[in-house]
């Protein structure tokens, strides 16, 4: 299997969970590339992304939980960052047909790489300190 995006060791959150959910979504992106890059039908991608929305639902819910029990002072503003990322994905799952295997990759390896590596990391500080001894 190709990777299209690789998760590492430096995304890290400092969480087992939210790190493993993290993967899981970068694992569903690479399933979308492999899929696309074999000409897989339709509903095959239909499945990845609906697989994709669904990882995003329990991936956010968690970790917005996580945020406001270590009191990250930005959790408002983070989840209308989830809110907007969530609407992309679903719109990209909803309007699939009209862009090309090449832009919903693209635009998709984008938004959760840069959430992930930037957005995600500013939480990461305060889950470390709150779990100190
Ligand atoms: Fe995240
Ligand atoms: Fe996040």
């Amino acid at each position: 299997m190709t990777r299209y995006v690789t998760w590492k060791p430096a995304y890290s959150v400092g969480h087992a969970t939210l790190d493993e959910q993290h993967r899981q979504i970068l694992d569903t992106i690479n399933d979308l590339y492999n899929a696309l890059d074999q000409g897989d039908d339709r509903r095959t991608l239909d499945r990845l992304l609906k697989r994709l929305v669904q990882y995003t639902k329990t991936h956010f819910a968690l970790e917005e939980s996580v945020m406001r029990e270590c009191g990250y002072p930005d959790l408002k503003s983070h989840q209308q960052l989830h809110e907007s990322l969530r609407q992309k994905t679903i719109g990209l799952q909803e309007h699939a047909t009209l862009v090309t295997g090449h832009d919903l990759l693209g635009f998709l390896k984008e938004w959760w790489l840069t959430h992930i590596q930037e957005e995600d990391q500013r939480y990461s500080p305060y889950l470390t300190a709150s779990v100190a001894p």
